[in-house]
């Protein structure tokens, strides 16, 4: 029979996953189709269930169930438990549902198919504390990267970040604008840059210098203000498409145990998003 594989989220539409995964089957000529499902809060419980009662294979999950579909599900992996969030579900042979968290392993991916290990063994700053930064924060650290500091606008919560994370550090958003010289790596993860959301920039980089390697996971627009800013003082930059492409497919690696072709997919999303 035909697998099928779904995202769910709420908004749905201006998903890139369908495009991206039926391009993926298509390419390695898997017979199978994945389609974007519009589910709200209040029916995200039915929605597991109808998933798995009419036979779907997997599904990615994206804003705003990434935490709130855990209750639903029979197990975790670590990543998931980790970031206590979900955007890839797995149904396992007897209905098991597995959920696990592929974006900070996306991002590391993403960064090392970029810049290889370049930035190892320096300081890294991450901006936000929200779920992106923990994912990436430990990702990071789980494949031999740090120290790492957190800065945020609201710094109780990259304390508490911090708390969860060993050989991690906090800093107030001025102190890390005067510090940004240190760092090898700066990862933005807040919202502040999207398009239709909230243009600017979540710290000054003035004091970024060059060869430093500034990421954004933004990839609307292509290049935030930070990032451009970043790239006129020198350094090395890296939108977000990677990191999306990369939790795309480590998803699909866990569903169908093949590993897709990134590098077009990148050249393909970075085309449509007018690259
Ligand atoms: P995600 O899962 O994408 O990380 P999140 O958990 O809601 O989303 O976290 C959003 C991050 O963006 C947080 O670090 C948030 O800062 P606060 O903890 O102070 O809320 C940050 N953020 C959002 N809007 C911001 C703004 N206008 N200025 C600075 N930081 C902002």
């Amino acid at each position: 029979m035909k697998k099928w594989y779904a995202v769910i989220g709420d908004p749905i539409k201006q998903s890139m996953s369908p495009g991206m995964h039926e391009a993926w089957f298509d390419e390695e000529s898997i017979d199978a189709c994945y389609i974007p499902i519009h589910v709200t809060a209040d029916r995200l419980r039915e929605a597991v269930e109808g998933l798995k009662n009419l036979g779907c294979s997997g599904w990615n999950v994206t804003v705003p169930h990434k935490s709130a579909i855990i209750p639903f599900l029979n197990q975790l992996d670590a990543s998931a438990r980790q970031m206590n969030a979900v955007n890839t579900v797995h149904v396992l042979g007897d209905g098991t549902l597995v959920g696990s968290n592929t974006d900070g392993k996306g991002f590391v991916r993403s960064l090392e198919e970029a810049y290889g290990e370049k930035c190892k063994d320096k300081k890294v700053l991450v901006i936000g504390a929200g779920g992106a930064a923990r994912g990436i924060s430990f990702a990071l650290q789980s494949a031999g990267y740090g120290p790492i500091f957190f800065t945020n606008r609201t710094l109780e919560k990259a304390i508490q970040l911090a708390d969860d994370l060993s050989n991690s550090a906090v800093l107030s958003v001025s102190d890390a604008e005067l510090s940004l010289s240190e760092f090898g790596l700066i990862v933005q993860t807040t919202s502040v840059g999207m398009n239709f959301s909230q243009l600017g920039m979540p710290l000054n980089p003035g004091n970024v210098s060059e060869g430093t390697v500034v990421a954004d996971i933004i990839y609307n627009p292509l290049e935030t203000e930070f990032l451009s800013e970043s790239r006129k003082r020198g350094a090395h930059t890296l939108n977000g498409v990677g990191m999306f492409v990369h939790q795309g497919a480590l998803a699909f690696e866990t569903w169908t145990e093949v590993r897709p072709e990134t590098g077009f997919m990148i050249d393909k999303i970075t085309t449509t998003l007018g690259g």
